[in-house]
């Protein structure tokens, strides 16, 4: 008899080599070192690489990888046109999810799924979603296109073409950290997507657009924005505690806390958490800071003995605002890492391959006779 999990909790479906997640001891390890040391050590641009290649480069590979990835920074010749015609008041991750679907119509050879195909098709989704994005941003809000700068890392280049200037070194370094521990988180539900679309042979553009879609919700993804949006309801540090139990009471979930797999803290929260600390000092957002950590009080008095604490897009939302990142772009930023993750997941689906196919528990009436519709 197969055996059923609501919502697939505790089932594997895949063998991974890429992150290993200990939930009962709040671990994560990308290729097995330990997303703190990457986070104070590493790049995204080396993450990538060792999610993809499942090992640290050497320094003449990471050079002629990140030289291959900014000469891709561009839009394909004619797609702006297409940027063009999204309406200006459209939700970014809408955007996003249509137009990275449309750099497949720029592809000579979009279905080839051979090993340098789709290394080579990853390079470019990867490349051009932040330009995609940033375009956007700028079309949207009546200003000229700022051209990719080659000589920028990802996170640079995001913030120039965003911002219209270069970032300081502090603010990209903050993206970039948070872009490393975005990148790869085992087989959560956008991820699952993507290897689900990919095991029917389909192509690299299909799997990263259904992961979008996936990743949007407020259930994943999206609970950054949703962390934003209760930061901004709540006044003052003085409502934080009734704001908090009032929703507790109603059974309203609390954006940016709890997860599937860790019933201890999220590592990746803790690193966000001083980093946002730091940047909220920084750039005059210390009462958002405050807010932010007194719903973290609250709910560790409320709810922690359930194993409840805050996930990576908690303190994000915080960061994301003091980076200067607009609160609809803070989902659309997950999605510029976790594609780091997506594709080196459809590659690995497709290095041992098998059709998803699961089935249902097919709870419904049998034998009924068919009523004619003047009967109905
Ligand atoms: N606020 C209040 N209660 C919560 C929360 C929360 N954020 N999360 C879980 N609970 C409670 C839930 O009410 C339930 O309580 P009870 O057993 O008394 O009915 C219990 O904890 C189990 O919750 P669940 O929803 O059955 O757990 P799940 O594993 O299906 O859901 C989750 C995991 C992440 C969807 C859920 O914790 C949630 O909705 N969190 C808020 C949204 C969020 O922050 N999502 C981002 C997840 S991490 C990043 C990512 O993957 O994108």
């Amino acid at each position: 008899m197969p055996t059923y999990a609501k919502g697939l909790e505790g089932v594997i479906a895949a063998d991974t080599k890429m992150s290993y997640i200990d939930g009962e001891q709040g671990v994560l390890e990308y290729v097995g070192i330990p997303i703190g040391e990457l986070a104070s050590h590493s790049t995204f641009e080396e993450t990538v690489f060792l999610l993809w290649n499942l090992r640290l480069p050497r320094k003449g590979e990471l050079e002629s990888f990140t030289a291959d990835l900014r000469s891709r920074y561009e839009v394909p010749a004619g797609f702006e046109s297409k940027l063009l015609q999204m309406p200006r008041d459209a939700r970014p991750m809408h955007v996003l999810r249509t137009l990275v679907s449309a750099l497949s119509l720029h592809d000579t050879n979009p279905d080839a799924n051979d090993l340098a195909s789709l290394r080579s098709k990853a390079l470019n989704i990867l490349a051009r979603t932040p330009t995609i994005l940033a375009y956007y941003h700028r079309f949207r809000s009546g200003l000229p296109f700022v051209r990719p700068d080659p000589s920028l890392s990802i996170a640079e280049n995001f913030l120039y073409m965003l911002n219209g200037r270069k970032p300081t070194p502090t603010m990209a370094k903050a993206m970039d950290v948070c872009l490393v521990l975005h990148a790869d988180h085992g087989l959560n539900n956008s991820t699952f997507s993507a290897r689900v679309v990919i095991s029917t042979l389909s192509d690299m553009y299909s799997a990263i657009v259904a992961a979008i879609g996936s990743l949007k919700g407020p259930l994943h993804g999206g609970a950054n924005e949703g962390v934003m949006v209760m930061l901004n309801e709540i006044p003052n540090l003085e409502s934080v505690e009734k704001y908090v139990l009032d929703k507790l009471a109603k059974k309203d979930k609390i954006m940016g806390f709890g997860h599937r797999v860790y019933k201890a803290y999220d590592p990746r929260a803790a690193h966000l958490q001083s980093l946002a600390k730091q940047l909220a000092q920084d750039t005059g957002n210390a009462d958002l800071y405050a807010k932010s950590k007194k719903i973290e009080d609250v709910m560790g008095q409320a709810v922690a003995a359930k194993g409840i604490y805050p996930n990576v897009d908690f303190y994000s939302a915080t960061t994301y605002h003091c980076i200067g990142l607009p609160l609809d772009l803070f989902t659309p930023v997950f999605v510029i890492a976790r594609i780091g993750g997506w594709a080196g997941h459809v590659i690995e689906q497709m290095s041992d391959n098998r059709l998803y196919r699961p089935t249902t528990d097919y709870t419904g009436p049998h034998a009924q006779a068919y009523v004619p519709m003047d009967k109905r």
